[in-house]
C-alpha cells in the first residue's frame, strides 16, 4: 500500500489528494494545524496537526504540503524535510510534463497543465489546473502558477510568488520573489520583489 500524507486540509488539498490517487497513490491522510476542529477534508480523514505528522513521518511513503499560501507551504516543507520526510512530487496523469523538464520535490502538477522542454520547476510549487509553463522557464521554490495561467518561454519566477488564475506572462520576463500577479493580468515587463500587479498591461496595484 502506497501511503501519502498531506499537510494542509484545504480545498487545494482535496485537489492534490484527487490528483495523487489518480497518479497511483493508494491512500491519502491529511494533517492540519486546525485539527481537532477540522477532522475531515472532503473524502479523507484529518489525523492530527503538524506535530502529529512529525511523530509519524516515517510511516508514509510520501509526504507533501498542500497549503495554498506560498510562503507557508515552503516553510512547512523545510520542517518536514528536516524531520526526514520522503517528499513526494505529484503529477496528475492528465498533465503533460516533458521528460526534459525538471520538477522539484513537493511540487504538484494538476490535470490539464503542461510543462514543456527544459523548464525547471523548483520545490513545493503548484502548477495548477490547465496552467502552462513553457520552454526554459525557471521557477524557484514555493511558486504557484494558478489555474489557466500561462508562462511563455524563458520566464523566471522568484521564490514564493503567485501568478493568479488566467494570467499571461510574456516570454523572457522576470517576476521577482514574493510577488503577486493578479487574476487575468498580462505581464509584459519585469515585476519587482514583493510587488502585486494586475491588469493589461500589468501595473502595480495602487491602494488609496
Ligand atoms: C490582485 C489581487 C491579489 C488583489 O487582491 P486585494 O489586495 O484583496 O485587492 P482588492 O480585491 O481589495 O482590490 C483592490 C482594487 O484592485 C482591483 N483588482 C483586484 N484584482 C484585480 C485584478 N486581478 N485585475 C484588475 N484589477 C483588480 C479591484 O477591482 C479594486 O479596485 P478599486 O479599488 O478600483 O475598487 C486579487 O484580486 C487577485 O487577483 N488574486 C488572484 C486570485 C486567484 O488567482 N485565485 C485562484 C485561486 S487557485
Amino acid at each position: 500500500m502506497k501511503r501519502l500524507a498531506l499537510l494542509g486540509a484545504s480545498g487545494h488539498g482535496k485537489v492534490v489528494a484527487d490528483a495523487a490517487l489518480a497518479a497511483g497513490w493508494q491512500s491519502v491522510e491529511f494533517f492540519d494545524d486546525a485539527w481537532p476542529r477540522v477532522s475531515v477534508n472532503g473524502h479523507w480523514p484529518v489525523s492530527g496537526d503538524t506535530a502529529a505528522l512529525l511523530t509519524r513521518v516515517l510511516e508514509f511513503d510520501g509526504v507533501l504540503v498542500s497549503i495554498g499560501n506560498c510562503l507557508a507551504r515552503w516553510e512547512k516543507q523545510q520542517v518536514l524535510r528536516a524531520a526526514g520526510a520522503r517528499l513526494a512530487t505529484v503529477v496528475h496523469p492528465h498533465a503533460c510534463v516533458s521528460p526534459f523538464a525538471r520538477l522539484g520535490a513537493g511540487t504538484v502538477v494538476m490535470a490539464g497543465a503542461v510543462v514543456t522542454v527544459d523548464a525547471a520547476v523548483g520545490e513545493a510549487c503548484i502548477i495548477n489546473t490547465g496552467a502552462t509553463v513553457d520552454h526554459d522557464c525557471v521557477l524557484a521554490e514555493g511558486v504557484h502558477i494558478g489555474p489557466g495561467a500561462h508562462l511563455s518561454g524563458n520566464v523566471i519566477v522568484g521564490g514564493c510568488s503567485w501568478v493568479g488564475i488566467g494570467a499571461a506572462v510574456r516570454q523572457g520576463t522576470c517576476i521577482g520573489a514574493g510577488a503577486m500577479v493578479g487574476a487575468g493580468a498580462v505581464v509584459v515587463k519585469a515585476v519587482g520583489d514583493g510587488l502585486t500587479v494586475a491588469g493589461c498591461p500589468a501595473m502595480p496595484l495602487v491602494r488609496i
